[in-house]
């Protein structure tokens, strides 16, 4: 039995909001994202604040210029994303929700990213299969039983140096549950297998507390 410690702690969103208040910044685009995700009616599943900050962070550390993301949602990551590249870079990004991806473009547009990012609409696996690499920087972020999957087309359109991140992979501790009958722990789980047994990958999971409760990400570097 995982003991669920995250339900019980006020404290972690108190510390996100102090995180907040001195190092992120007021940010009328991403707020805006924001308000236009609750208004189209999204689920309230973006990264948080500070893990969106983070993945920009991420992106600037691995000099990205091609970044891919599965999983658009509203865009709140992707604009975090988008922010790192340099002025000829780009991003794709995938969605399988025509609502989202249509509140999302409208967002990425508002935040300036209207002509460097791409949101292609439908299943991530169709839309990966029609992709050409390389991509410099991957976060992985759409339905949890694909992952292994998504990691596999990550690496062929990978180059060495590439980063791949993948959120949610921790759930508050579900990712120990072995009998579970949840597609998406089991495909977490297999996930963490494939990722440890692949060669070209160097990785390792942090596991993050705040506004999404306990939860983490697996970060890779190809080999
Ligand atoms: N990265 C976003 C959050 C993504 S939420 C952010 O942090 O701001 C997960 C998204 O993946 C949802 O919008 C969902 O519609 C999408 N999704 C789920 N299954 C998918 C699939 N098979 N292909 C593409 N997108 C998918
Ligand atoms: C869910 C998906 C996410 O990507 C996330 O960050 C949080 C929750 C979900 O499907 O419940
Ligand atoms: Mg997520």
């Amino acid at each position: 039995m995982v003991e669920r410690v995250g339900e019980q702690n006020p404290g972690w969103s108190a510390v996100d909001a102090y995180i907040a208040d001195r190092l992120l910044g007021e940010d009328a685009a991403l707020a805006g994202a924001l308000r236009a995700n609750a208004e189209g009616g999204l689920p309230d599943i973006d990264v948080s604040p500070a893990q969106g900050r983070m993945l920009h962070l991420f992106a600037r550390m691995a000099g990205a210029r091609r970044i891919l993301e599965v999983g658009t949602l509203g865009g709140y990551s992707t604009i975090e994303l988008a922010r790192a590249l340099p002025a000829d870079g780009d991003l794709v990004t995938l969605e399988i929700d025509p609502h989202h991806a249509e509140v999302a473009r409208a967002n990425i547009a508002a935040a300036g990213f209207g002509e460097s990012v791409t949101v292609i609409t439908g299943p991530a696996l169709d839309s990966l299969a029609a992709l050409d690499g390389p991509f410099d920087f991957v976060f992985i972020d759409a339905d949890k039983q694909n992952n292994p999957a998504y990691v596999e087309h990550a690496l062929r359109l990978s180059r060495p140096g590439t980063t791949i991140v993948v959120d949610n992979v921790i759930r508050e501790g579900g990712v120990l549950d072995a009998g579970s009958g949840d597609e998406r722990i089991l495909g977490t789980r297999k996930l963490f297998d494939q990722v440890g047994g692949e060669p070209r990958l160097t990785a390792t999971a942090v596991q993050t507390v705040g506004v999404k409760k306990w939860d983490g990400f697996l970060i890779a570097v190809v080999d």
